[in-house]
């Protein structure tokens, strides 16, 4: 057993803007307290992912993707390890600075798109701006200019149950979108969707990866992790494997050898 010395000096780790990275993360671990019992789910993840990657997280069930990914999108803390996210210490902010970052800086699609159901597509996609001091006007001109990108400009009145699960997975990356993310983080956004539609939400990803987007999708599909220009493979909270994706699928290319439900 290697011991971790909690008090490593700062400068022992390289500045993420000197290394041009967008997120970097040393010797991260997570513990949760349940009952008598500590549950280990991160046990020292050390990585950089760079501006313009599009990293797949895979892993069995449990092996800590998704408190990986919280720890990331900013909302949940590691209990040791460091974090830069485009070089700031994320570890040592209060609650409020790292509100403010995940709204500035992070875009979250859940598995289960998370969107209010009362509220239409595009009332969903003003939400994150309602935070920021955008006026009416801009609000609605810019949900609208992210509904367009995602190809749902027709259904901006349309509430959740009156859109396919697809296009509900779309409303939910509009608004990710709409404050201009510097980092995309999306925990199973297929898992809920049927295999035609998993590929066009994932060419929707290629999209936006190609115009700049930083990219991180959990999968548990070696498919649609294919997709993707890197993989990592978590096992019982540490990374397994850390490789590049040689040849990713282009998803409009598998697209055009898909059946449509029209078919
Ligand atoms: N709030 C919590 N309290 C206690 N234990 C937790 C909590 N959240 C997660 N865990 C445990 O931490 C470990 C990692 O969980 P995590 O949700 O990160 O896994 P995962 O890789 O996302 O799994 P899945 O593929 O099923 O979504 C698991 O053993 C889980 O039971
Ligand atoms: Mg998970």
């Amino acid at each position: 057993m290697t011991t971790v010395n909690s008090a490593t000096p700062a400068d022992s780790v390289p500045a993420a803007r000197s290394s041009g990275a967008l997120v970097e993360v040393h010797d991260l671990r997570k513990n949760y307290q349940l009952g008598e019992t500590e549950v280990h789910a991160l046990r020292g993840v050390t990585l950089s992912i760079h501006p313009g990657d599009f990293v797949a997280i895979m892993g069995a069930s449990g092996s800590g993707k998704s408190t990986f990914m919280n720890i990331l999108g900013c909302l949940d803390k590691p209990t040791s390890g460091r974090y830069l996210l485009e070089g700031t210490d994320v570890s040592s902010l209060t609650k409020k600075e790292l509100a403010r970052i995940r709204n500035q800086k992070i875009g979250f699609v859940f598995q289960g798109f998370n969107l209010l159901g009362r509220t239409t597509a595009l009332e969903n996609t003003e939400l994150p701006m309602l935070y920021s001091k955008t006026n009416n006007k801009d609000r609605e001109r810019r949900a609208r200019e992210a509904l367009d990108h995602v190809g749902l400009s027709d259904r901006a009145d349309h509430f959740p149950s009156q859109l396919s699960g697809g296009q509900q997975q779309r409303v939910a990356i509009a608004r990710a979108l709409v404050n201009l993310p510097r980092i995309l983080l999306a925990d199973e956004p297929t898992g809920n969707l049927d295999s035609r539609t998993s590929v066009e939400v994932i060419e929707i990803f290629q999209r936006l990866n190609a115009s700049g987007l930083t990219i991180i999708l959990v999968t548990h599909e070696p498919d649609i992790a294919q997709f993707a220009k890197r993989e990592i493979v978590f096992r019982d909270g540490q990374i397994r494997r850390d490789d590049v994706v040689e040849v990713p699928r282009v998803a409009s290319e598998v697209l055009k050898t898909m059946p449509t439900i029209e078919g």
